[in-house]
């Protein structure tokens, strides 16, 4: 199979990993893909966003599989443009991928048919949005219902806070057209997991459960990022809980979203918030997670270019996802400042020395070439992923990986994967 792969992050680094992995794959393509990646695949500069030019490329390259990383692409329709070619592409179409690209859509989705989230309201106006938010109180959470790149959701602890991020969102206009409308939701209490499923549109099969770690200092304190780390499988969905997201979330929205005249393929990401027995909603996502894909897919046992194929092909079954009994952590180094501003340029050193420790994969995020040297290009540079037969040996042996690792005020969480091993 020869595969593009488009995105040149941490995930992206992932999705390459295990595609090299499969018997099957002769030849992979990432655009723009990062250092990390160029002994395992071709990174190549394609003009991404100019998704035509992108599917000629791949019919000239004969690619029979493009991956998409990123949300971005998808909303804006590469699935449609690669499938009016002819070509196999694992991601939903733009209508399909609405249930990331706008939050008032999914929520109206999940309303609809019954899938539970928490109350909310859709205000297209200042006065509708602040007279709302007086009249619920706080806390409560405002959501810009574009594309924000992970910062148009203020959990909002006081009235006053919620009604300055309606002035941000929608009288600054601080995400741009992304906050013409703002979703108003129901604050829910309760602990965080990340479930991903692949799906053809008819059949969904849930990987295992994994927990992302938001938050840039340990004990979950300081500002929002966009992932500081994470592990897998997360024990707070339990087996039963897990079956419950499946009948009562995941097959429901497939289900929900073919009723309303779209098939999703690809990665489904449902993000989660578990209080005893009860599971809602938190968002949807319609691509694989950062860094969550960095804990699930070491863990998968299976082949990902065959499973992958079979979500955009129609022909998906459950016997094909299979997963090691084992568990994953990973702890992501960031550069000093982010997520305010940062540094970029500084020289990594440790990179061979960790990435040779048995069991240990070390994901390139912000990274690039220069002058012969791996060097920072971002805020998230590395995600150091260990894998161990249980969360504790995980989180011991990522921690000494990350160890080897040095560049100029690098920093990371002290206690991915504490709120499993407390
Ligand atoms: P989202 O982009 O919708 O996932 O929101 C980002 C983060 O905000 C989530 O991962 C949660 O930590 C938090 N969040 C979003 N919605 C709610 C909610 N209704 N109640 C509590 N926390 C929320
Ligand atoms: N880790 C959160 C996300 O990928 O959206």
């Amino acid at each position: 199979m020869r595969i593009l792969v488009i995105g040149g992050g941490g995930r992206e680094h992932a999705l390459v990993w295990k595609l090299a992995q499969s018997p099957r794959v002769e030849k992979i393509y990432v655009a723009p893909g990062n250092p990390g990646m160029s002994a395992i695949a071709e990174c190549i500069s394609l003009p991404l966003g100019d998704w035509e030019k992108v599917a000629v490329f791949a019919l000239e390259q004969k690619i029979d599989l493009t991956v998409v990383g990123p949300e971005a692409p998808l909303v804006e329709g590469i699935a449609d443009v690669f499938k009016k070619h002819g070509l196999a592409i694992f991601g939903p179409t733009a209508a399909a991928a609405a249930i990331e690209g706008s939050k008032a859509f999914s929520k109206e989705l999940m309303h609809k048919y019954n899938i539970p989230t928490a109350f909310f309201k859709i205000c297209n106006d200042i006065a509708t949005a602040k007279a709302y938010i007086r009249e619920k109180g706080a806390p409560i959470v405002v959501k810009a219902d574009g594309l924000a790149a992970g910062k148009g959701v203020v959990v909002a602890m006081t009235e006053a806070e919620a009604l300055a991020a309606i002035d941000d969102i929608m009288g600054n206009h601080k995400f741009g057209q992304a906050g013409a409308h703002v979703v108003i939701e129901e604050f829910m209490e309760g602990e965080e997991a990340s479930l991903l499923a692949f799906t053809d549109g008819n059949t969904i099969v849930p990987m295992v459960a994994a927990q992302d770690h938001k938050r840039i200092n340990d004990g979950d304190e300081g500002p929002n990022t966009g992932g500081m780390g994470a592990y897998a499988p997360a024990p707070v969905l339990t087996p039963e809980l897990k079956q419950k997201c499946v009948e009562t979330i995941l097959k429901p929205t497939i289900a929900a979203l073919k009723a309303e005249g779209c098939i999703y393929s690809g990665c489904l990401y449902a993000g989660l918030m578990i209080k005893g027995s009860d599971i809602k909603v938190v968002e949807f996502n319609a691509r694989f997670g950062d860094p969550e894909t960095q804990v699930v897919l070491p863990l998968l046992s299976s082949d990902l270019a065959e499973i992958m194929l079979a979500c955009a092909q129609g022909s998906l079954k459950e016997e094909m996802v299979s997963w090691y009994d084992k568990t994953a952590v990973c702890v992501v180094m960031a550069s000093g400042g982010y997520p305010a501003d940062y540094h970029k340029g500084l020289v990594i050193e440790g990179l061979e020395t960790a990435g040779a420790l048995e069991d240990v994969v070390v994901f390139h995020a912000g990274t690039k070439e220069e002058t012969g040297n791996v060097v920072t290009d971002g805020g998230r540079v590395l995600g150091v992923t260990a894998v161990d037969a249980t969360l504790a040996q995980s989180k011991t042996k990522a921690y000494n990986a990350v160890e080897k690792i040095h560049f100029d005020k690098a920093h990371y969480r002290k206690d991915i994967a504490w709120r499993a091993l407390k």
